[in-house]
């Protein structure tokens, strides 16, 4: 009984050969040097190794690098093999600087990894940015070790170009419950009081705990082995890409970045080798043409985990304030009509 209830309420990505074969003719198979037209809002079917050099060059706001960790990973039969930090460094410098030159002069970059492929991410990202941040993100999943602390987080390098460069805090603000709520002349000081408890929006650290991984029950979840969350990525597009602008993910998996980019209305382009993940993206875009939701990110900000009870009653709440705002102004025009006045 309880596993016909999880199969029913798995939303994990399906893909039929029919949508395989529609699907493929979206996209791009690179024979040439390629123009920003031909690229745009499209996923390129192809080794980065094969095509990095037919790349436009200072036409991308925000890179966003999520590479093979150096672990054993096998991407749907293509497999990585887990190396020594020399030649894990040799691999990343053999396409890093290239992909850099996509950067516009004052764009940013963010890669990611474990913490084992940290010291290599720290050392390409000097070489070639100035250096900003390290994000860590705190997985709770993973596999416990007998004899060692089990991996729960992951870190991501943030880089820019320039000192001068885009960063809009405002658009990446979490809402958190207040702990030790304090009153200035009896009223509540940078908080707010609801019937749900007391609330603050704070500028976010880089310490990112309100982010579980994509699993079966989730609309986003594909059956790729290392998806990245929408609201991981979601959180970098809006603090580091403007409205329109471009978004470049080099090794695009399932589709994570080029799919909140669209949801955000930001442009992309992604790259990825493996052909049934290019299907799931373009899939994956199809759905995003009429669904935006980005779990966890809503009415314009970044809620805590286990909290979509309160995230739905906001919604609802703005749903009314919005049809109530419509209802006055027709009313008001309306009366305008009735009395032959413009007010
Ligand atoms: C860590 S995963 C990216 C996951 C992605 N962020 C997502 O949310 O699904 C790395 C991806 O890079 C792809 N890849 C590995 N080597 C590549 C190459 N040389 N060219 C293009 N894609 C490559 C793999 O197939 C894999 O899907």
């Amino acid at each position: 009984m309880i596993t016909i209830n999880h199969a029913l309420r798995n939303r994990t990505l399906t893909i039929t050969d029919k949508e395989r074969e529609y699907y493929k003719r979206q996209l791009v198979y690179p024979q040439s040097a390629l123009i920003l037209k031909q690229i745009l809002n499209r996923t390129i079917c192809a080794d980065i190794m094969n095509v990095i050099d037919w790349l436009p060059t200072g036409f991308v706001d925000l890179l966003i690098i999520d590479p093979p960790y150096n672990l054993n990973k096998n991407f749907n039969g293509i497999r990585f093999s887990k190396t020594d930090d020399e030649t894990y460094l040799e691999y990343l410098r053999s396409w890093f600087p290239k992909i850099v030159t996509t950067l516009k002069p004052n764009g940013s970059i963010y890669i990611c990894g474990d913490w084992k492929s940290t010291f290599c991410l720290y050392q390409i990202m000097k070489e070639h940015t100035v250096v900003r941040n390290r994000i860590t993100w705190q997985r709770e999943k993973g596999r416990g070790a007998k004899t060692n602390w089990k991996n729960a987080t992951e870190d991501i390098w943030f880089g820019t170009m320039c000192n001068d460069y885009y960063f809009d805090v405002d658009a990446v603000k979490q809402k958190r419950k207040v702990i030790a709520p304090y009153r200035e002349n009896g009223q509540p000081k940078d908080w707010e009081e609801t019937e749900d408890g007391n609330f603050r929006l704070t500028c976010p650290g880089n310490f990112w705990d309100d982010i579980s991984i994509p699993y079966w029950s989730m609309p986003e979840n594909t059956n790729h082995p290392t998806q990245k969350p929408e609201k991981l990525i979601a959180k970098l597009i809006l603090a580091s890409c403007p409205k329109n602008g471009i978004v470049f993910d080099p090794f695009l998996g399932s589709g994570t970045t080029s799919v909140v980019a669209k949801k955000l209305g930001r442009q992309y382009i992604g790259i990825e080798k493996n052909e049934e993940y290019c299907f799931w993206t373009e899939k994956r875009l199809a759905i995003a043409e009429t669904n935006k939701t980005i779990q966890g990110y809503s009415n314009g900000v970044f809620w805590e985990r286990n909290t979509s009870n309160l995230q739905l009653k906001e919604q609802i709440k703005e749903q009314k304030n919005i049809a109530t705002k419509k209802r006055k102004t027709s009313k008001n025009i309306f009366y305008n009509i009735a009395t032959k006045k413009i007010v």
